[in-house]
C-alpha cells in the first residue's frame, strides 16, 4: 500500500513499485541534483514538468526503461481545421490533442481555446493530467487538447463550426474508453455539448460519456461546474489546519475570477475565509475587511467583469498582478501558467500557496518558495476536484443513473482529503517538497500499472 495513515478510499489503492520498507525510510540527503532548467526555458511548462518528473523518478529509484516510457506522451495529434467564417471567408485553425498516458484508463483532459496554445503547453498539460488522475487515484490516464484561436473574437456560430470540425478530426482517437475531453480555459458546457453531439452523430447514437463538463440536462453531473473550486477549499482547509491556523484567521488573495477562481472564492468565503484581493486581467479588487463574494458573483454575472465592483477598492489592471505579493495566509493563483516566477517568488507574502491553475509556478520559483518556507499545495493535487467530478460524470453517464449534489460533494470531499493526506505523508517520508511528493506518488502508481500491463510487442 502507498504510504498513508488514512483509511482506504472507496477505490482500491494500487500497490506500489517501491517496497514499503523503502518508502518508510528517510530519504538520503540530497542524493541528486535538484531539478533545473536553463534560465531561457523558465516559461516552458513542458521542460519544467520533464525536470520535475526526472527528479521524482530518480527519487523513486524508477528503472530507466520505465522512465523512458512515462517521460514522453503516447500520442500527439496536430490538426488543421478549416472553418467558414460568418463573412464567408475561410480560416484554418491549428489544433492539438496529446495523449500522455493511457496506462490506468482512458485519456482524460480538457480542451483549451486560446491564442497562445502551443504543442509544448498541451504536452505539459496532458502529462499533468496523468499525474493528477493518479494522485487522486481515479482510473484515467492523461490527455489534453487545444486550438489556437481567440474565442472572444469568434461568433457563437463560428465557435460551433470550429468545435464540430475539431471533434470530427479527432473522431478515431476520442471515445468513452479511449480519451474523454472536458472544458478548460476558453471552452465551456456549450462547447462540450457540441463535441458530444458531433461524436454522437458519427457514432449514429447518443454517447454522452465521450466528454465531461456537459450541461446537467444532457448527461452532466451535478456539482461538476463547482468541483474544482470546492476541491481547492477542501485542501485549503487541510493546509490551514496543518499549519495550526483557522479559516476565520486566514486572509486570501485569488488571481483569476473565472470558473476556478470564482468557485474557489465562493467556497472559501462560505467556510469563513476572508477574501481580501482578486486579481483579474482587466482589473483588481482589494478590501481589508473582506470582499462580499456572493455580491461580487452577482455583479460579475451582470457586468461580465469584476471592474467597477462597488464593494472594494479598485486596483488598476496594470497593478493587479502585484496583488499576488501582498500579505495573506493563502494565495490562490487560479488564472494561468507561469505567474509565480524567479522574478516575483521572493516577494510573495503568503503562508500557503494553493495552486488552482495548472502550472502557475515555474521550476526556479519552487526553490525560492521552499527557502521562504511557503507551504505549497501543488496544482496536480489542488485543482484535481474538477477531474474527480468529471470521473463521477463519466461513471453516471455509463450507469444511466444520476447522483444528487450531496452524493457528488461527499465523494469529492473524501477523495480530496485523502489525497492531500497521501501527498503530505509521501513528502514527510521522503523529505521532499509537496510538489515532488505528488509527482512521486503519481509516478509510482502509473509505473506500477505500466509494469502490470506489460509491454505490447
Ligand atoms: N475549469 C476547470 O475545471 C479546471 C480544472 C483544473 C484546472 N484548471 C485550470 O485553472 C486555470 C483557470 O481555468 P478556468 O477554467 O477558471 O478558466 P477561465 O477561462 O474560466 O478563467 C480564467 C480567468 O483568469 C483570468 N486571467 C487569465 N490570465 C490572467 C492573468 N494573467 N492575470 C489575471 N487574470 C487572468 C481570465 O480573465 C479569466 O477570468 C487554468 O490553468 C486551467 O487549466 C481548470
Amino acid at each position: 500500500m502507498p504510504v498513508s495513515s488514512t483509511p482506504p478510499t472507496e477505490l482500491p489503492m494500487p500497490d506500489s513499485l517501491v517496497p514499503s520498507t523503502e518508502r518508510a525510510k528517510p530519504a538520503p540527503t540530497h542524493p541528486h541534483a535538484p531539478p533545473s532548467v536553463h534560465p531561457d526555458d523558465e516559461m516552458n511548462p513542458w521542460l519544467a514538468q520533464e525536470a520535475r518528473f526526472d527528479y521524482a523518478a530518480r527519487k523513486l529509484n524508477l528503472d530507466e526503461g520505465t522512465c523512458k516510457i512515462l517521460r514522453l506522451p503516447t500520442r500527439e495529434l496536430i490538426v488543421h481545421i478549416p472553418v467558414q467564417m460568418d463573412n464567408g471567408s475561410i480560416e484554418v485553425f491549428t489544433g492539438y490533442r496529446v495523449q500522455h498516458s493511457i496506462a490506468r484508463g482512458p485519456g482524460k483532459g480538457g480542451v483549451r481555446y486560446a491564442p497562445d496554445v502551443s504543442l509544448d503547453e498541451v504536452r505539459a498539460l496532458a502529462s499533468w493530467m496523468t499525474w493528477k488522475c493518479a494522485v487522486v487515484n481515479i482510473p484515467f490516464g492523461g490527455a489534453k487538447g487545444g486550438v489556437i484561436c481567440d474565442p472572444r473574437k469568434l461568433s457563437q456560430a463560428e465557435l460551433e463550426r470550429l468545435t464540430r470540425r475539431y471533434t470530427a478530426e479527432l473522431i478515431e482517437f476520442i471515445g468513452p474508453e479511449k480519451d474523454v475531453p472536458a472544458p478548460d480555459v476558453g471552452t465551456n458546457e456549450q462547447v462540450m455539448a457540441w463535441m458530444m453531439d458531433t461524436y454522437s452523430m458519427h457514432m449514429r447514437q447518443t454517447v454522452t460519456s465521450v466528454v465531461t463538463g456537459k450541461p446537467v440536462n444532457i448527461g452532466g453531473s451535478r456539482g461538476r461546474l463547482e468541483a474544482t473550486g470546492r476541491g481547492i477549499a477542501v485542501v485549503c482547509d487541510q493546509a490551514v489546519a496543518k499549519l495550526g491556523l483557522a479559516a476565520s484567521q486566514s486572509r486570501v488573495i485569488i488571481q483569476g475570477f473565472g470558473n476556478v477562481g470564482s468557485g474557489a472564492a465562493h467556497h472559501l468565503h462560505a467556510r469563513g475565509y476572508r477574501i481580501l484581493g482578486i486579481a483579474e486581467y482587466d482589473a483588481g479588487l482589494w478590501n481589508e475587511a473582506g470582499i462580499d463574494i456572493p455580491a461580487l458573483l452577482a455583479y460579475k454575472a451582470q457586468h461580465k467583469s469584476i471592474a467597477g465592483f462597488p464593494g472594494a477598492q479598485a486596483v488598476s489592471a496594470a497593478d493587479s498582478s502585484a496583488l499576488l505579493t501582498r500579505e495573506c495566509e493563502v494565495l490562490v493563483p487560479a488564472a494561468t501558467e507561469n505567474v509565480i516566477t524567479s522574478a516575483n517568488a521572493a516577494s510573495l507574502n503568503c503562508r500557503i500557496l494553493c495552486e488552482g491553475a495548472n502550472g502557475p509556478t515555474t521550476l526556479p520559483a519552487d526553490d525560492i518558495l521552499a527557502a521562504k518556507g511557503i507551504f505549497v499545495v501543488p496544482d496536480i493535487l489542488a485543482n484535481a476536484g474538477g477531474v474527480t467530478a468529471s470521473y463521477f460524470e463519466w461513471v453516471q453517464d455509463r450507469m444511466g443513473l444520476f447522483w444528487t449534489e450531496d452524493e457528488v460533494n461527499t465523494r469529492l470531499d473524501r477523495i480530496m482529503t485523502d489525497s492531500f493526506r497521501d501527498v503530505i505523508a509521501y513528502a514527510e517520508a521522503h523529505a521532499v517538497n509537496n510538489r515532488i511528493a505528488a509527482y512521486m506518488l503519481a509516478i509510482d502508481r502509473v509505473a506500477y500499472t505500466t509494469h502490470q500491463r506489460g509491454m505490447y510487442a
